[in-house]
């Protein structure tokens, strides 16, 4: 069976945090994780992440996802590899691939289409190449007649071999066997004094095996950040890159400023997505939606013709026809049906919103279950909270909440039910009915004069 052994053992001093270097995110997401779907997209799921530097970090993000194996002192990528003998030695049979937890965008078509060339030439290991207009610091591929010779360290090459601009991305195809039993053989004798995984292809071919190239045509394969300024770039550049693909799938940017979309995230044709709008995992978006701008969604279903102006939503399902903003904010566990309009200051949390319900200013519902066609007056508010635990409110379908209306929970309002602006409800109120709480007003007339005469 075909394995995965990522490298992930970096610090990324020059980031200037105490993280890992693989779990830095780009769009979102740590540059392990896109390295880790690029192996899930290309069906291999048995991986062993090795850590180093803050492992443990390692550990606490994969929750058991996938094995890990600690590389305790770094003395280069075939020492890395080497502590991964034992997850290799349960399965020699097929063929590994070795990764940069560092490098995010190497992909599933490269992944795979490396390993067709690496089994037609029955290869013992295949290096995933790219050309640079600018090779420095990478180790440069010197080719032969019938696939390479080897791999020569910037440190280590000639200035001849340091006009090559094929480079080494850092990924290979190994068959398994032949990768352990060649890391058993690796020297650190060079300029670094490091034990190289690149010299393994020299090992292979004075062994008379096999050893080929595979050269992708996306030379971003190879890119990695080694400070907080490559780190934009990767970002700028996956970002763009998700943009491109809704642009082509049908969806409409008038102006990509500020707009940032994680892979995840799906949009129907002919949605529109306005300037300043965040669109975080799990998102997915009906057709012919505005969203934006100055917006930010997470994990939310959006149906179809739903308009989201400067509002932000999380964990929450939004159904077609729905209108949200401005200045909206609908937090986890809502659920806003077809066509209601929720606007100007509104927060909505773990309830959900009938159909054509209209919540229109300055209104708290939190833990509530509100009727279709309702009305909730301006300045609602639903008293979920007593100090010590939370209890829900309901509103029947046709509601006709006043303004300021506070509904202490628990309560239970029927269908149709009225409430008298400024009510404070602290009971059940049945269908039909209307509820008023007021005491009588008094005027008490010339009361200013006399105070102030005093
Ligand atoms: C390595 C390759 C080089 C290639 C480049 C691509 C070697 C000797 N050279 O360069 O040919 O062009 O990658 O980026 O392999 N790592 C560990 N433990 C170590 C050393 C490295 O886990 O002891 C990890 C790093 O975190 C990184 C990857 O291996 O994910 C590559 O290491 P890095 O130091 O960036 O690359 P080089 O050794 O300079
Ligand atoms: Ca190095």
């Amino acid at each position: 069976m075909n394995k995965a052994v990522i490298l992930a053992g970096g610090q990324g001093k020059r980031m200037k945090a105490d993280m890992p270097k693989p779990l830095f995110k780009v769009l979102g997401e740590p540059m392990l994780e896109w390295v880790i779907s690029a192996c899930e997209d290309s069906e291999i799921s048995d991986i062993c992440v090795v850590k180093g530097f803050m492992g443990e970090m390692i550990d606490k993000y994969l929750k058991g996802r996938y094995e890990t194996v600690l590389q305790a002192e770094r003395l280069g990528t075939g020492h890395a590899v080497q502590q991964a003998v034992p997850f290799l030695e349960k399965d020699t049979d097929g063929n590994t691939l070795v990764l940069c937890g560092d490098a995010p965008f190497i992909d599933s078509q490269t992944i795979k289409e490396s390993l067709v060339l690496h089994k037609q030439n029955d290869n013992s290991v295949t290096v995933i190449t790219a050309e640079l207009e600018n090779p420095f610091g990478y180790g440069r591929i010197i080719r032969s007649k019938n696939g390479i010779s080897g791999i020569v360290e910037q440190k280590d090459a000639t200035e001849e071999q340091r006009k090559i601009k094929e480079v080494n991305s850092g990924a290979y195809w190994f068959k398994t066997a032949d990768l352990i039993e060649f890391l058993g053989k690796l020297k650190n004798d060079n300029v670094q004094n490091e034990y190289y995984l690149t010299d393994t292809v020299a090992i292979a071919i004075s062994e008379e095996k096999n050893a080929g190239a595979y050269k992708s045509s996306n030379p971003n394969i190879i890119k990695g950040a080694n400070n907080r300024k490559d780190l934009l770039e990767l970002n700028n550049y996956a970002r763009n890159m998700v943009i491109e693909k809704h642009l082509e799938n049908g969806v409409e940017f008038v102006c990509t400023d500020g707009i940032i979309i994680e892979r995840s995230v799906e949009i129907g044709t002919g949605s529109q997505v306005l300037p300043n709008t965040i669109l975080r995992r799990g998102t997915k978006i009906g057709n012919n939606c505005i969203i934006g701008p100055n917006s930010t969604v997470e994990n939310c279903r959006i149906g179809e013709n739903v308009v989201f102006n400067t509002s932000q939503a999380y964990d929450s399902v939004i159904e077609k026809n729905a209108e949200i903003g401005p200045y909206v904010h609908i937090r986890p566990e809502s659920k806003i049906c077809e066509g209601a309009k929720i606007s100007d200051f509104v927060e909505i949390k773990n309830s959900s919103v009938g159909k054509k319900t209209a919540v229109a200013h300055l209104v708290y519902i939190g833990d509530s279950d509100i009727g279709k066609k309702a009305n909730i007056g301006a300045g609602t508010v639903t008293v979920n909270f007593d100090g010590i635990s939370k209890s829900r409110c309901t509103v029947g379908d046709y509601a006709f909440i006043g303004s300021n209306t506070n509904l202490i929970a628990p309560v239970n309002l029927g269908k149709a039910v009225y409430t008298a602006a400024g009510t404070t409800i602290t009971r059940n109120i049945p269908d039909h009915a209307l509820a008023i709480d007021r005491g009588e007003l008094k005027t008490i007339e010339g009361y200013t004069q006399k105070k102030l005469s005093k």
